[in-house]
């Protein structure tokens, strides 16, 4: 049987049609972090499924990913390394470009943050296309990290971003539909 938290946590998430483009309907974690028990069963199911994993680092993806990835990396007590847009970190960066479900970016951390042989976790909300992931995972390979996993809250899984994970031989943990 599936845990009865997934079903708490996907009653939380809004969907927003027509955001931010016509055709779109946005998923809206806003409205999980509004209850803190829906916004604890994410941290939690997160903690209880890394928590023996030797993870070093959870690396966080602006913008939502850095909302979940923080608080876990306090319970898993590891280092968090935000992934930021381009121009928004004031040490020396390494970066990667990706595209988008809307657009093309780039996302940034801070050299020497992420270290040769560090067992990284990645976090978002939400993987779409798995451009944006994909863009972590070769970040983590530049500096030769090892990637544990890449875990988000929500899969939409129509546009097969767990597939493009897959070619870059690192696993996807999502826990909602
Ligand atoms: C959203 C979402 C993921 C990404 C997923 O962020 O939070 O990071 O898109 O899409 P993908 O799998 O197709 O790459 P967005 O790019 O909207 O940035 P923001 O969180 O800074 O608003």
């Amino acid at each position: 049987a599936q845990d009865p938290r997934l079903s708490v946590i996907r009653g939380t998430i809004r969907e927003v049609p027509n955001f931010p483009k016509d055709g779109i309907l946005f998923q809206d974690i806003t409205t999980t972090l509004l209850d803190p028990v829906a916004f604890g069963h994410c941290i939690e199911l997160l903690y209880e499924r890394y928590r023996d994993k030797g993870v070093d680092v959870v690396a966080g993806f602006e913008a939502r990913g850095l909302i979940f990835g923080a608080p876990l990396s306090l319970r898993l007590k590891c280092a968090f390394v935000p992934l930021r847009k381009p121009k928004k970190l004031p040490g020396e960066t390494i970066g990667e470009a990706y595209d988008l479900e809307y657009g093309s970016d780039r996302i940034e951390m801070h050299v020497g943050h992420v270290k040769e042989g560090d067992r990284v976790l990645l976090v978002d909300d939400l993987i779409a296309t798995g451009g944006t992931m994909v863009a972590g995972i070769k970040l983590m390979k530049k500096v030769k990290a090892e990637i544990v996993e890449a875990a988000c809250i929500l899969e939409l899984p129509l546009l097969k971003g767990k597939d493009k994970l897959v070619e870059h031989d690192v696993s996807l943990y999502t826990m909602v539909e």
